[in-house]
């Protein structure tokens, strides 16, 4: 028996020594990726190479079939895989087997504050990718919420350069552990989508690297990003989609990346500049990228024959395109010619839950006046449920990262499912919005048209209410134009469709009342004091209406944190007041560094809810922080200890948060930035002890003129947070 084996083993080694040997080097997996590139470039013709750096249709571009190197199929969207799309339409195809499970927006994600939660979201969307059989998901997005009514704020991870950076690695390698690649977006300074297309961003250095550049630089450096996405706006003039210093100077130049620069949709608009600025594929609709082409469309894109015309005539060298071509390689050999990467799954019950556990760490509780929440099922025995948005289909619709979803769990329906036969759910409309439209050739499915006044929507809701234990009031803002979706921004800080009329009729009508706001953007709330209950619940995706009633009931202990300010008007956010939002094709960020609450704590204005803001449960007391030193270096690394205890009576978990304060610094600062955090779960008594630790990174600011951070010498304050306005404690200490 032993030598049969030892026979085999002989076997096996022969056969793969031989099939090395016979195997080109470009497909040999045992030889080092780089020289696999060179031996596939070699072998290539300058047809096949200018063919790669181009779509060959709407989400897909060529491979070389004669080499064996496969297509790149590219797939939206951050929070889920978009339906299959026909060849060259944006209307779905009509398949049978695409319909996915749709994760929560990407701002609940960020309101997790976790870490693990993030590479959760990046293992389950990346295996759903796998499966479909997509080699680049065109997601995260990273972009700062600069203003409150951006559109695609709900895409993104919040108003603080540290908390994105942080969220966004973790997402990356889960995604490309299954041999996807995460493309992160949109590279850079697209922080609104009025003018999107068009709109040149001036901003000063400064305040590019401290606030617009770290999460792409975290997600290039630590997540080790194999694509990024370009915007669709300018910077100095030139398209982000091939910008000389966003992606040859900084990109690749001082961050080192090597991965794969994709355009956005239609968003390369130069030749030349496509040529020579960065850009490795060229990726639109017809041939401008947005208009109806032409047919053969694909062959008047900018790096298509008019690419090749100039490579053949000599007046671009070969290098030129073997340099895009060398990163698209990379993307093929880290992903579709990755003979071990995983097969991902699709559509799973595991993925199903793996959403619901990211929604109930992302549901921020903002109030919870007299303890109205948790609902206490032993004493309530009439729920009213109130509002358009306990039953409005959420995961259509947005834009580009509109889904197919296999279900999606109502808030309506998942209030029904936890408490239905413990207590009976009445709803009523409260208010109607405009109907919204299907996206893609996808219908929500759901007729809620409503023809009633909204005398009679409130007069109804009021009824109800009045006869109820406790009332629930789902509103929100929703995935129509002008509300949360790409193309537009909202043109107000206020709840649509007259909600805040309802609310404040609701609350007159019954104590109990709590509001739950879908949104993925701050809104106003003039009835903020006669409300107590307020719930911040993202788009929550397929298991919405579960996770809802988890926490509304206390099956799970809300421990989320604002990823942005809620200012109270929108003169008091700094795109606003001195911003220069939206511009008129230009737009200068003259409020600099000053976004979120940087802004609101330089101005001294106290936010309806602040960054970093949320509650519990349960309640939890912080000791004094002590520092490991009183003075470091730039050499050294500082750690901050604070003990937090459990002192309610259920488990919870809380969040601590790091925010440094340079003293005196030559420069004008922000009051205090966030430069650690830690989520941290506790029994009811149980005390921890958490460690913040931070280097020199945390005391810099960026040095335009050096162009590079600078730590001045002097003395510094750690303040440790539950909130970034709920400073539990600090220590002095020093850098010399
Ligand atoms: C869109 C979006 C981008 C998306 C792409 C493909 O215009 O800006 O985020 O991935 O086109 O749909």
């Amino acid at each position: 028996m032993k030598l049969k084996i030892i026979m085999l083993a002989v076997m096996c080694i022969g056969v793969m020594h031989l099939s090395a040997q016979q195997l080109p080097v470009y497909l040999d997996e045992t030889k080092p990726i780089e020289q696999r590139i060179e031996d596939a470039l070699s072998r290539m013709t300058l047809e096949e190479k200018v063919a790669m750096c181009h779509a060959q249709s709407k989400f897909s571009s060529a491979g070389v079939s004669r080499l064996g190197i496969p297509e790149n199929w590219m797939t939206d969207g951050p929070h889920g895989i978009r339906a299959e799309v026909f060849w060259d339409e944006w209307n779905q195809a009509g398949w049978t087997n695409d319909s996915c499970i749709a994760f929560p927006a990407l701002t609940c994600l960020a309101a997790t504050w976790s870490t693990d939660m993030s590479l959760l979201y990046g293992k389950v969307i990346g295996e759903e990718a796998r499966y479909r059989n997509k080699n680049v998901l065109l997601g995260p997005g990273v972009n700062i919420y600069r203003t409150p009514l951006n559109g695609r704020n709900f895409e993104y991870m919040g108003e603080d350069p540290f908390l994105t950076s942080k969220m966004v690695v973790p997402y990356i390698h889960g995604v490309q552990a299954n041999g996807v690649a995460a493309c992160v977006k949109h590279f850079a300074l697209n922080n609104q989508e009025i003018d999107r297309h068009t709109v040149n961003v001036n901003v000063d250095d400064r305040t590019l690297y401290e606030i617009y550049l770290p999460a792409f630089k975290a997600a290039v450096q630590e997540g080790q990003a194999w694509a990024i996405m370009g915007a669709y706006n300018k910077y100095k003039g030139e398209w982000a989609c091939h910008n000389q210093y966003l992606l040859n100077d900084i990109l690749r130049g001082e961050w080192g990346f090597d991965g794969v620069v994709v355009s956005d949709w239609g968003g390369v608009n130069n030749t030349m500049q496509s040529i020579y600025n960065g850009l490795d594929m060229e990726f639109g609709t017809w041939t401008d990228g947005l208009t109806d082409g032409i047919s053969n469309a694909y062959d008047n894109y900018y790096l298509s024959k008019s690419f090749l015309k100039l490579l053949k005539s000599g007046e671009v060298k070969e290098e030129v395109v073997d340099k895009k071509v060398r990163n698209i390689l990379r993307l093929a050999f880290r992903s579709t010619m990755n003979t071990k990467r995983p097969w991902g799954s699709f559509g799973t019950q595991e993925h199903a839950l793996a959403g619901r556990k990211i929604a109930e760490e992302g549901i921020v509780l903002l109030q919870n006046k007299n303890n109205v929440l948790p609902i206490d099922l032993a004493e309530v025995k009439k729920v009213a449920v109130i509002g358009e948005n306990a039953i409005k289909v959420m995961t259509v619709g947005g834009g580009s990262s509109s889904l197919k979803a296999k279900y999606e769990v109502s808030p309506l329906e998942g209030i029904k499912n936890r408490i239905g036969s413990q207590a009976e759910v009445i709803y009523a409309r409260g208010y109607a919005g405009e109907k919204s439209g299907a996206q893609d050739g996808l219908g929500t499915g759901q007729d809620i048209s409503d023809n009633r006044s909204e005398a009679e929507l409130i007069v109804e809701a009021v009824k109800v209410a009045k006869e109820a234990d406790v009332v629930i009031f789902v509103g929100g803002l929703n995935k129509n134009d002008g509300q949360d979706c790409e193309g537009n921004d909202r043109s107000s800080l206020g709840l649509p469709y007259g909600q805040d009329k309802v609310i404040a009729e609701l609350a007159k009508a019954n104590k109990n009342l709590v509001v739950v706001n879908i949104s993925g953007n701050a809104v106003a709330m003039p009835w903020v004091n006669e409300v107590p209950a307020i719930m911040q619940v993202w788009y929550l995706g397929t298991e919405a209406g579960n996770a809802i009633a988890s926490i509304l009931v206390g099956d799970a202990n809300p421990s989320g944190k604002l990823p942005f300010t809620f200012p109270v008007k929108l003169e008091d956010n700094g795109a606003h007041k001195l911003g220069e939002y939206p511009g008129n094709g230009e737009e200068t960020y003259n409020e600099g560094i000053f976004v979120g609450y940087r802004w609101t704590e330089k101005e001294k204005i106290k936010p309806l809810f602040a960054f970093g803001h949320g509650l519990s449960y349960t309640t939890f007391s912080y000791g004094k922080v002590v520092a490991d030193k009183k003075e470091m270096t730039v050499s050294d690394k500082i750690s901050f200890t604070v003990n937090i205890k459990n002192t309610g009576n259920r488990e919870g978990s809380e969040i601590v948060q790091l925010y440094i304060s340079d003293l005196k610094s030559s420069v004008v600062r922000p009051v205090k930035e966030l430069k650690g955090f830690q989520k941290v779960s506790l029994k009811p008594g149980e005390e921890k002890a958490v460690t913040i630790i931070i280097d020199k990174a945390a005391l810099s600011f960026f040095d335009a003129d050096k162009h590079d951070w600078v730590a001045e010498s002097g003395d510094f304050e750690a303040l440790i947070g539950a909130s970034s306005s709920d400073i539990k404690a600090k220590t002095g200490f020093s850098l010399r």
